[in-house]
């Protein structure tokens, strides 16, 4: 992942650099660097850990250079010490990198016989290499970095700064993502445009297999065949000052809370609310009448909501739907189907594994639709649809709001099947769009069950692993909350289809084991409270998230019941995702973690 830099500016950028890279930090944050060009030589500062360090470490050592790059960096190739960290340097040439080289052990051989001094564990000193080793034998930076990228294999976005030129950035991108920023007598280089939000709203992208030569004065663009191309220059308006936390304590608690107010936007764009009918925002390519198989494709957390669209598209489109996981659906060669439907489900839209497979699936004709947060992301430029969920920006590493509103759009996108299908009715579409209109007001009721929540991870941060019920969009749900207590409290936790319990999970039920049980009152529930019984005999403390009815039927002494609100069962997990949120959040803040930056993640996962 990482996030990159760069500055060609008319005063000290240091400042500038860091501002920037703060904008990246969800891209990762092991360690962070900067280097600029001091007269004729490189200078850098690098520290291991958050942007604050290098902060620090600058405040105390200043650099004043008008020329720079800097990077925050996610850990691939080698520990997250200073002396990993990037910009890399040598006298002559100074680079950050997002991504993996993967021929790099080649490379490193060749270059360490050729006499090259490495010092460092990462890939990217192999590029270093080669393009000071170029430099050294008197080729000027513009060759030495087109001969260097004609030997890289992997997946790469690239700054380089020249202690031999003031006066120009190289940078490349292969894969991750590269944005260029115009300025007035100045240039900039990021991973995208919000890192340049402060500097300029005057854009470019590079496309794959471009690199581009940056000067005080405009870009020079080549393609990966070295022609000269244009790229569109648009203006966009990302925001100069940095998302705030407002009055909560972490960006994950604010995130958790706007859900009421983003669900409902992202519900405004895809329905008529007066004639209650679903009125998507573009006209599908596609028509689901004709779509044999529907495969849906992501990571994580947009993985689980994929699932639960699963169940939707299944009941209510009558569609056949498989759910893969991005990194096993490329390289399992599974048959497709030309002229079928595959969806992406992408909050950052630049997750690695997500745009390999769906550069897999349009080179086998399939219909490609994503459902990206990030409009300007690769992924939402290479589909053949996009459909936006418009949770704003996101910042804890967590995935909260983005999530329901991928259900959001999701559910809307089953109904506009089922109809087209000849599956609904209209009086069938304005009950379901009814439903749907109403879940803003239920979630907001869902949060006020945050104090019971937090008194109650009181007793979840005691436990060394956690188990997640559920049948039906449950199931789905209950991997997610298990996830999501994972990555922010460091508790394990595992997600399990209550059906399931009986197959195997059954043994690790003791006193010690809480069981979170998510349960609305459904046509599955009465199954999920035979299987409630078998975890109460075997003295399994029992956290229900049910409604008044579920409580009252259930049959079994919870340690804890979380009452939700009533409402039609089809669309409860968009209700249900609220508490299991909050409890994983609580836990986290109880046990004292980084809720916000948890330890080893990433907002942005951009290496496969
Ligand atoms: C978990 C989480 C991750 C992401 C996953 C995919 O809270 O955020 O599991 O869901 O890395 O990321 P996107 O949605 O950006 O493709």
């Amino acid at each position: 992942m990482c996030g990159i830099v760069g500055i060609l500016g008319r005063g000290p950028v240091a400042e500038q650099l860091v501002d920037s890279l703060r904008r990246l930090e969800y891209r990762g944050y092991d360690s962070a660097g900067i280097a600029t060009l001091e007269g004729a030589c490189l200078a850098r500062r690098r520290a291991e850990g958050k942007l604050r360090n290098l902060a620090g470490r600058l405040q105390a050592e200043p650099l004043i250079g008008q020329v720079g790059i800097g990077h925050t960096r996610w850990a691939t190739h080698g520990r997250p010490t200073e002396n990993n960290a990037h910009p890399h340097a040598t006298e002559r040439v100074a680079v950050v990198h997002n991504g993996i080289i993967e021929n790099f052990r080649e490379l490193r051989e060749k270059l360490k016989k050729n006499g090259a001094v490495f010092e460092t564990e990462t890939d990217t000193e192999a590029v270093l290499h080669l393009v000071d080793g170029y430099l050294a034998a008197g080729i000027d930076p513009v060759e030495a970095v087109r001969a260097t990228l004609s030997q890289l294999r992997g997946a790469f976005a690239l700054g380089f700064i020249f202690a031999a030129d003031d006066d120009i950035l190289i940078c490349a991108r292969n894969g991750p993502p590269l944005a260029i920023g115009y300025g007035d007598g100045e240039m900039y280089l990021g991973s995208d445009a919000i890192a340049l939000g402060p500097l300029t709203d005057t854009i470019s992208y590079l496309e794959d297999g471009d690199w581009a030569v940056l000067t005080h004065d405009g870009a020079t663009v080549y393609d990966h065949h070295n022609a000269v191309v244009q790229r569109e220059v648009v203006k966009q308006s990302a925001s100069a000052s940095l998302v705030d936390k407002a009055n909560y304590r972490h960006f994950m608690a604010k995130e958790i809370h706007e859900q009421p107010e983003v669900v409902g936007h992202t519900l405004a764009r895809y329905v008529d609310m007066a004639t209650e009918r679903v009125s998507l925002p573009v006209d599908l390519p596609f028509d689901f009448r004709e779509i044999k198989r529907v495969s849906i494709i992501a990571c994580g957390t947009a993985n689980y909501a994929g699932y639960i669209g699963k169940y939707w598209l299944e009941r209510l489109g009558r569609l056949a739907v498989e759910i893969d996981i991005a990194s096993e659906f490329r390289y399992r060669e599974a048959p497709l189907g030309k002229g079928d439907l595959a969806i992406f489900i992408s909050q950052s839209g630049e997750t690695a594994d997500t745009l390999a497979a769906l550069r897999y699936a349009k080179q086998h004709g399939l219909h490609t639709l994503s459902i990206v947060n990030v409009t300007t992301s690769t992924i939402a430029r290479e589909s053949e649809t996009m459909l936006q969920t418009l949770a704003g920006p996101e910042i804890g590493v967590a995935s909260t709001k983005a999530f329901t509103c991928q259900l959001m759009v999701l559910a809307t996108l089953a109904i506009a099947a089922g109809k087209v299908r000849g599956e609904l009715s209209e009086e069938d579409e304005a009950r379901l769009v009814h439903d749907l209109i109403e879940v803003p007001r239920l979630m907001s009721e869902a949060l006020a069950t945050e104090p019971q929540i937090d008194r109650l991870a009181r007793e979840i941060a005691k436990s060394r692993d956690v188990l997640y019920l559920g049948r039906g969009t449950s199931y789905p749900l209950a991997l997610e909350g298990a996830l999501k207590l994972k990555e922010i409290s460091y508790i394990h936790a595992e997600g399990y289809a209550a059906g399931e319990l009986k197959h195997g999970p059954i043994a690790l039920i003791d006193e010690n084991m809480p069981v979170v049980v998510i349960a609305p009152y459904d046509r599955v529930f009465e199954k999920t409270v035979s299987n409630m019984q078998e975890v109460a005999a075997r003295g399994g403390n029992i956290i229900l998230m049910t409604d008044a009815k579920g409580a009252a039927e259930a049959a079994v002494e919870p340690l804890e019941t979380i009452i939700m609100p009533d409402m039609a069962a089809t669309f409860a997990a968009l209700i249900y995702a609220v508490p299991v949120q909050l409890l994983a959040y609580h836990t986290a803040v109880v046990m004292g973690t980084d809720v916000d930056q948890p330890r080893n993640l990433a907002k942005s996962v951009t290496v496969e």
